[in-house]
């Protein structure tokens, strides 16, 4: 590919956001330019830290600024949407933090203002470029486990610690992820088994646990819920940051010819087990299926990104969006694959206050 020109990032919210900083670099035809954030002392701290000498307290100043032509969104949940909307109309291509959105009203304005944008939007769900999860995707597509009709996925995650600032203040993850009562960020997990399923979600039902471990908290202390997809497939999402364990992050999936299950940590090792294997019920190690199973790119990645070891999935990530846009074609995590993933735990909101109801999922493909 021949450079054109050079693509200027600019990232708005400086803790989540410098994770963009090195493999943005890593790219040929994009440089990270400017930083934008709310606290002076952040934003003067990664800028020198990582060489970036536009350094923004104001959002909309970065917007003016012409010679930026990407906006990473790493801000609070509940900015996207609004931050997203005036970027695609200052011109800027955006990639946003997950969730998508934190409303269906939101979701809303989000869809038609793409809609009317000549840039480019996607999520940066950064599940989706897990090693793990980009091997099992290809193996399902390969026919490995049949038809698959299960999946799971678990985050859990005690962030406690990160509902209050230094001075005691709530922070927006007190009012946007634990302060409603649903499966709220539930993209890391449910985006990557969407992908595995290739269908949407049309129906969620959703129960809690009841709070226990601190009575503060709105949202209950795991919220599960419950996905049907279009053919009738089940998904199981269980969230939770509240209660008081190690973290883990687990996915799993069952199909007619095999299954898969992720690490619960502690030593445990992804794996899956394969009915045409001849090998009785032996278990199999997943990453013993990576030489057959792993994309190329991943196994021979391309020079620019020969320094990477453990971030790969980052920069493929990355490399996928500036591609569609000197491209000019649809990014793999478009706006509604964005809310495919995101609105089933919003709505879950109604199924978890009616004892559990059936609550359809819209799809914001017929949105008028
Ligand atoms: N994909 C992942 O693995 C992952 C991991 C962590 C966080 N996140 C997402 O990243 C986002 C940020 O999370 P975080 O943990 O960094 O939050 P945080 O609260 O630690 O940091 C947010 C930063 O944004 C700044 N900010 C807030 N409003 C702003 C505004 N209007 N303009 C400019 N800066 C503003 C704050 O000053 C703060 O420095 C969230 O959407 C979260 O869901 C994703």
């Amino acid at each position: 590919m021949t450079m054109t020109r050079q693509l200027n990032v600019g990232i708005v919210g400086a803790r989540r956001g410098t994770g963009f900083i090195q493999p943005f670099n890593t790219i040929a035809e994009t440089e990270v330019t400017a930083l934008c954030d709310l606290n002076e002392e952040t934003l003067r701290t990664v800028g020198t830290t990582h060489g970036v000498a536009k350094q923004f307290t104001d959002y909309e100043k970065l917007l003016e600024d012409d010679n930026i032509h990407i906006v990473v969104l790493a801000t609070p949940e509940n900015l996207h949407v609004p931050q997203t909307i005036a970027a695609l109309n200052a011109g800027k291509h955006v990639i946003s933090e997950v969730t998508a959105a934190v409303s269906l009203d939101q979701c809303a304005e989000l869809v038609r203002a793409v809609r009317k944008s000549r840039t480019k939007y996607m999520m940066a769900e950064n599940y989706c470029y897990l090693k793990s999860n980009v091997l099992i995707g290809n193996m399902v597509r390969r026919g490995m486990f049949g038809d698959i009709y299960f999946g799971e996925g678990e985050y859990l995650h005690n962030v406690k610690s990160l509902h209050h600032d230094s001075e005691g203040n709530p922070t927006w993850r007190y009012r946007w992820q634990v302060g409603v009562n649903r499966c709220n960020y539930a993209t890391h997990h449910l985006g990557p088994i969407l992908q595995w399923f290739n269908e949407r979600v049309v129906s969620v039902c959703c129960l809690g646990t009841g709070v226990h471990t601190d009575p503060e908290y709105t949202m209950e202390d795991t919220v599960m819920m419950l996905c049907k997809t279009e053919s009738g497939a089940l998904i199981k999402i269980r969230i939770d940051m509240l209660s008081n364990r190690p973290p883990n992050s687990y996915y799993s999936l069952q199909g007619t010819k095999g299954c898969y299950e992720g690490s619960r940590g502690f030593g445990d090792q992804p794996k899956i087990w394969l009915a045409e294997s001849g090998r009785g019920e032996e278990w199999m190690l997943l990453s013993a299926f990576e030489d057959e199973f792993l994309p190329d790119r991943w196994k021979n990645p391309p020079q620019e990104a020969a320094h990477l070891t453990d971030r790969l999935g980052d920069y493929f990530e990355l490399r996928d969006f500036v591609d569609c846009i000197i491209e000019d074609t649809e990014p793999p995590l478009d706006v509604y694959t964005a809310l495919d993933f995101t609105v089933p735990g919003l709505v879950s909101e109604q199924s978890i206050a009616n004892a559990g109801a059936p609550i359809a999922v819209p799809d914001f493909r017929i949105l008028d």
